[in-house]
């Protein structure tokens, strides 16, 4: 993963579980450069969604890269199930985690990217100290949870704190943004300077999913 391309990473959240197969199909043959996997454990987020044997058929049915987000508490617990369900990026919440440097040191001793989201209400700097040791920061523009939220202005202040962390400490992290992303939003969040933008409802609700993602790839 290099740092300052972009990537469009489509979340299956908003997709027709009924149709998942095709829904992957569909994404398959877009733009889509990542597809995201949003867990919820009705713990750490008030909503629960989808889990391991999910991901593990959907992991059967891509190549592309299979950015999975865990909004779960002790995720430490299932880092490696995750690895064998096909993860390729596993992101952890920042409030979710006493050990985090340890639960980053697991996550990438396994294989796989490692990755730390932040709630909107947490700091940026409190990366400072292991910015150099993630592959991944992603930036929550809503609260976690749902989609189809509206996305938080004060989200692109912390991207930009974000790009100027990472160019101080001369870090590789690519920034991910999600939450509220949509055609119109898109350009000012990579102009702050994210790299991945996750989209759930922008996509999976328009008329024409694959021409959106193209649109957002754009941006
Ligand atoms: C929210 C999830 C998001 C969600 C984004 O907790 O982490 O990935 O699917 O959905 P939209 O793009 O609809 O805000
Ligand atoms: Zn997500």
């Amino acid at each position: 993963m290099e740092n300052r391309n972009t990537f469009v990473a489509p979340s299956l959240l908003a997709s027709n579980f009924l149709e998942l197969g095709k829904e992957v199909e569909m994404l398959n043959r877009s733009e889509a450069d990542w597809l995201h996997l949003d867990v919820m454990d009705g713990r750490f987020v008030p909503n629960i969604s989808f889990g391991l044997p999910v991901i593990s058929h959907i992991r059967k049915a891509t190549k592309k890269t299979c950015d999975v987000h865990l909004m779960i508490e002790e995720p430490e617990k299932y880092a490696e199930d995750f690895k064998k369900a096909g993860a390729d990026i596993l992101t952890v919440h920042y409030e979710a985690c006493t050990h985090l440097h340890r639960n980053i040191q697991q996550i990438k001793g396994l294989g796989m990217k490692a990755g730390v989201a932040l709630n909107p209400h947490t700091p940026v700097h409190l990366l400072e100290n292991i910015i150099n040791d993630i592959d991944l920061i992603l930036i929550m523009s809503v609260n976690p949870g749902f989609g189809g939220q509206h996305f938080i202005p004060k989200s692109l202040e912390k991207i930009r704190q974000t790009r100027d962390m990472i160019n101080h400490y001369k870090a590789h992290a690519l920034i991910e943004v999600d939450g509220g992303i949509n055609i119109e939003n898109a350009s000012s969040i990579l102009d702050a300077g994210a790299n991945v933008l996750v989209a759930g409802s922008t996509v999976f609700a328009s008329k024409d999913p694959e021409a959106t993602i193209s649109a957002l790839r754009k941006a």
